[in-house]
């Protein structure tokens, strides 16, 4: 059940526990903004009867009513205190902005549970603590003590970082950008991005969720509840500590456990939510995301004045997969009358003394075109066109052709002038054209999640029994011999079995033709091939001999006995068990591939096939799967159905804390796992639960 956060964003009732009158204090500067709100306001203050026009009682215990929101911003124990005296009138909503609890350590981690404890006991919705508070600007609230407030507007703003909070706000402020809530997250003591994101995207104003986010610690919640989301609002995260020493930064910021990035990465794929790499970014795609419409597809239409600028839009495009298409014949045609002069291939250069009404026509056709599902404009300043006029013109466009259209000016103080007239028209602007053609790619990758099918993952048939025997062997780890797991998961295995004396090796080789593959199973031996515990092509009436010589490298079980396949495209399928997000599927081609160039992709398991399809798609190296030349393609929908099983047996037993099947051939005609490597969790040696989420 979602969180029901209506009293916290729509409060009718509010109090400032702290609430001051001595200016240069947070909680003056906090009451001074509270005080706009357009409904009953109290404060709460041991020495005042009044503070700014309203009325000021000594403890929370005096209030007249049981507000709907509390806000809180006391030195640390006298918070804990107030939040109790809340609980105990009723509050159930709080806002905690003081500082001094988990991202403290020490006594501050102790003081957090406390505050859990007391939110739970009373069932509360609190935000924070060490948050820089919450906007609702329609509901006429600013909880924060930020110097000035926000318009209103279609972006809901979470922020896990306060400061961060605050810059944007002054950004958005000077760039008359609006938001329809502005949210501090703080510690996520109780209240995560979690919790938000349905309220959020519920609300009718909202058209887009902006998040900074440093962690998340719900993993596979978010994972579920974003999925929901993203169908109806996008949802853009700058998530920070990508890289190790930003994560560590993350860790002493707010204590936030980040998670490994790749694990993140997979999980906003999953979840649908856009990844975006600077505030930048955020903020720009954010405000494109609430102004425009959705391209139907990823053809971009450029419309310029400027030949240079048109090129950097056509390489930016290419960078972000949008095609710049030749314009239809008719397009074409009308272009070609009405500018006889200019360059009329896709980009369309209507030459340096274009007019507003020049641009007006050529942005007609141009988004008229059925080939053309989004347009951009780039202009340098010229003496002929006046800003406001062309700002016109696009607004009027693209509302006409329900089309998403953008514009850049490659200019300085002009251009800025340009860029506000443009984006009072509801028309994103922007000085590079790289910008313009980044804010339309998010607009058409939205496009795509929003209308993605809904993923349906139905567990492969399997022998789950026999699995489970398997794993509940009693060794941290398994190998080769233990391939039967593959195999119970209906994943094609190399003929083979493991021989325990010379005689069965011997045996075992005679079923398996002329020369065979021995491989020792030792369980203190890890990697076999570097200390001679791997033999191949050895002919069967060597297999004996040789069997005796490999038992002697180590305290060995025995030795395995495989079939000698010939050589096909080596790929690899992983597993690895995320503290987040739980268990990840690798997937890359085998040998050199993984180790030198790290050319891997993952994904959450369990995998659906479509979903098992795009991990195989998604290396560099798919090509050579695919075929090239003059190599036949593997078998693509077995090697596809290898990954979906394998992922399948990695969300169905946690127990399996990383898994490598390397390497895995692939033919033509068919897809063999060879060889195994499974580290257990909860068996003799490792601690029972061990990376498990
Ligand atoms: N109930 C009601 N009022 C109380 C109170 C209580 N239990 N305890 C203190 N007050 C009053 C004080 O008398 C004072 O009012 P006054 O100015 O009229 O004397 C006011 O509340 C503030 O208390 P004070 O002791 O002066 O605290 P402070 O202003 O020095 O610090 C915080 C309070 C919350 C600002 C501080 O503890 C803090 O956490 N700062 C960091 C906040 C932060 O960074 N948050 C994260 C943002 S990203």
């Amino acid at each position: 059940m979602p969180r029901d956060l209506t009293g916290l964003l729509a409060p009718s009732s509010i109090a400032v526990v702290g609430a001051s009158a001595t200016p240069g204090k947070i909680g003056h500067a906090l009451f001074s903004n509270v005080v706009a709100f357009p409904g009953p306001v109290y404060g709460v203050n041991p020495s005042r009867s009044q503070i700014l026009g309203r009325p000021c009682v000594p403890a929370v215990d005096d209030l007249p009513e049981s507000v709907t929101l509390a806000i809180i911003a006391v030195p640390p124990a006298d918070a804990l205190r107030a939040l109790a005296a809340c609980g105990r009138k009723g509050i159930r909503n709080a806002v905690v902005i003081t500082a001094g609890f988990k991202e403290q350590g020490g006594a501050g981690i102790e003081r957090e549970r406390e505050l859990v404890r007391i939110a739970s006991q009373y069932g509360m919705n609190v935000l924070g603590p060490n948050a820089f508070g919450l906007i609702s600007p329609r509901a006429g609230l600013n909880a924060t003590f930020a110097p000035r407030g926000a318009f209103a507007g279609a972006i809901a703003f979470i922020s896990q970082s306060g400061a961060l909070g605050s810059a944007v706000l002054d950004w958005a402020w000077q760039n008359e950008v609006g938001f329809s809530f502005f949210v501090s997250l703080g510690n996520k003591a109780v209240l995560t991005e979690t919790d938000f994101l349905p309220a959020l995207a519920r609300d009718r104003e909202t058209m887009v969720i902006a998040a900074y986010l440093e962690g998340i610690e719900d993993g596979p919640e978010f994972v579920r509840v974003a999925g929901e989301v993203t169908r109806e609002k996008p949802v853009l995260v700058l998530k920070a500590g990508a890289t190790e020493v930003g994560a560590r930064a993350a860790s002493s910021h707010t204590g936030a456990l980040a998670g490994s990035d790749r694990a993140y990465e997979a999980a906003f794929r999953r979840g649908g939510v856009l990844r975006v790499r600077s505030v930048e970014e955020l903020l720009e795609a954010a405000v494109a995301l609430s102004e425009q419409p959705l391209p139907r597809g990823r053809r971009l239409g450029i419309v310029s004045n400027a030949g240079g600028p048109a090129i950097l839009a056509a390489d930016a495009a290419v960078e972000h997969d949008l095609a710049v298409p030749p314009l239809s014949p008719p397009t074409v045609r009308s272009l070609a009358e009405r500018f006889p002069t200019a360059s009329i291939a896709n980009p369309v250069d209507i030459l340096a003394d274009a007019s507003a009404a020049g641009f007006r026509d050529a942005v007609d056709l141009v988004l008229s075109d059925p080939g053309v599902d989004m347009g951009l404009v780039l202009t340098a300043p010229h003496p002929i066109l006046t800003f406001a006029e062309l700002a016109r013109i696009l607004a009027a466009s693209h509302r006409k052709h329900g089309k998403p259209a953008v514009a850049s000016f490659l200019a300085g103080e002009l251009g800025e002038e340009a860029e506000k007239t443009l984006r009072a028209a509801g028309i994103p602007a922007y000085f590079e054209p790289a910008r313009a053609v980044r804010a339309l790619a998010t607009l058409a990758r939205y496009r795509e999640i929003r209308d993605r099918p809904l993923s349906v993952r139905p567990p492969p048939a399997a022998d789950r029994a026999r699995a489970r025997e398997l794993l509940a062997s009693g060794s941290p780890r398994l190998g080769v011999e233990s391939l039967g797991l593959l195999a119970a998961y209906g994943v094609p295995i190399a003929r083979g079995g493991l021989a325990r004396s010379a005689g069965e090796a011997a045996a075992l080789a005679q079923d398996l033709g002329e020369r065979v593959v021995l491989k020792v199973v030792a369980p203190g031996i890890i990697h076999k091939s570097d200390v001679g515990g791997v033999r191949i092509g050895v002919p069967a009436h060597e297999v004996g001999g040789a069997y005796r010589e490999m038992v002697g490298l180590a305290p060995a079980a025995g030795v395995y006995v495989q079939e000698l396949l010939p050589p096909g495209q080596e790929v690899i399928v992983g597993i690895v068990r995320d503290p987040t997000f739980g268990a990840l599927v690798m997937f890359g081609l085998g040998g050199v591939f993984v180790e030198a160039l790290g050319d891997v992709a993952f994904a959450l398991a369990p995998l659906s096939a479509p979903e098992a399809e795009e991990l195989v798609r998604g290396i560099r190296g798919f090509p050579l799967l695919a075929g090239m030349r003059g190599k036949p393609p593997v078998h693509l929908a077995d090697l596809v159905a290898v990954v979906e099983r394998i992922s399948h047996l990695a969300a169905e037993f946690p127990e399996i804390a990383e898994l490598d099947v390397n390497p895995i051939l692939c033919y033509p005609d068919r897809v063999v796992a060879v060889d195994l490597r499974v580290t257990v969790s909860g068996a003799e040696g490792l601690p029972r639960g061990r990376g498990q989420p």
